[in-house]
């Protein structure tokens, strides 16, 4: 096929308040090009805000999630344009991955096929992460030579255990689905055909959440990983604060709606938003 135009590498829809956003260059297994990671920024930037948009899910069209970076366009070809050009690069991919775990909106990726190295980048970044058994993990960059970079040694020992993160990073083969949730890459892990229908039902009972609530608490169980008990004991008091200058009427219905109006149990679902 004739080359995918920058705006072609990413597609996108929204269906009842969740944007499917795809990795689309499926002749490529969905390789991060320095166009692609172009174009997902300027498609994470147009949606991140919109009233229309609750939910955000990243997938894969065809048979891979990402197969991690181009080896020919965000390496060789970049390289050979000079230092300038790597950090440009490096800027605009990473970007995008940072963008994802700051996300206003509540993000799941969805693994549907291959998921290798730099795509480990944007796994961490979603704030849920559910995969077909069928797919396939791997940190290949010790397969050809380098250290797993971009953020990919830090996503092992973020979301794996130690021994697990090593033996991943340092042998080079690959998991399946049920392996990389059982080693806590991703939530869970089911028949790809069943892959969807999970996803939506997860992102719909998002959708049914406080909003502002949701945001703070994302950010909360992110920041907190690195703080000390007290600082995190006061974060969270200030986070809280500044979350009720957005929303204090919803923590309020929310406390109303059981106390008052005994429409519901927080212990056993939301509230009415
Ligand atoms: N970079 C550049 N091109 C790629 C990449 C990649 N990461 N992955 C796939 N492609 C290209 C292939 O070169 C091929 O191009 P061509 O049609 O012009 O020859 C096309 O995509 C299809 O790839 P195949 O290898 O033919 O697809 P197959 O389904 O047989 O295998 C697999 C899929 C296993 C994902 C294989 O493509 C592969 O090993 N890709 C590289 C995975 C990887 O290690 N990525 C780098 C991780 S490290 C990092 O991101 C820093």
């Amino acid at each position: 096929m004739t080359e995918r135009t920058e705006a072609e590498t990413v597609a996108y829809t929204v269906t009842d308040r969740i944007a499917w956003v795809k990795f689309n260059r499926p002749e490529k297994r969905n390789c991060m090009s320095p166009r692609l990671n172009r174009q997902m920024g300027r498609v994470l930037d147009e949606l991140e805000f919109r009233e229309d948009v609750g939910v955000v899910v990243l997938t894969g069209e065809g048979t891979s999630w990402s197969a991690g970076m181009d080896l020919k366009e965000y390496f060789r070809e970049t390289e050979a344009q000079g230092l300038g050009a790597t950090r440009q690069a490096q800027r605009e991919a990473y970007g995008w991955w940072r963008r994802l775990r700051w996300y206003q909106k509540p993000t799941i990726a969805m693994v549907n096929g291959w998921c290798f190295g730099g795509g480990y980048g944007p796994l961490f970044g979603c704030d849920l992460a559910f995969a077909a058994d069928e797919a396939t993990f791997g940190l290949s960059e010790i397969n050809w030579g380098i250290l797993p970079g971009g953020g990919a040694s830090k996503v092992a020992t973020e979301l794996m255990p130690f021994r697990k993160a090593m033996y991943h990073a340092m042998m080079g083969e690959n998991i399946d689905g049920k392996t990389a949730a059982e080693w806590g890459l991703v939530n869970e892990s089911l028949p790809l055909a069943q892959l969807k229908e999970r996803v939506e039902q997860v992102a719909k009972v998002l959708l049914a959440k406080n909003p502002v609530a949701l945001k703070a608490t994302k950010d909360a169980i992110r920041r907190v990983r690195e703080m000390t008990y007290d600082n995190a004991e006061d974060f969270l008091i200030r986070a809280q604060e500044a979350a009720n200058s957005f929303d204090n009427d919803g923590r309020k219905e929310g406390i109303k709606q059981f106390i008052d109006d005994k429409t519901y149990k927080p212990g056993l679902g939301a509230y009415d938003v």
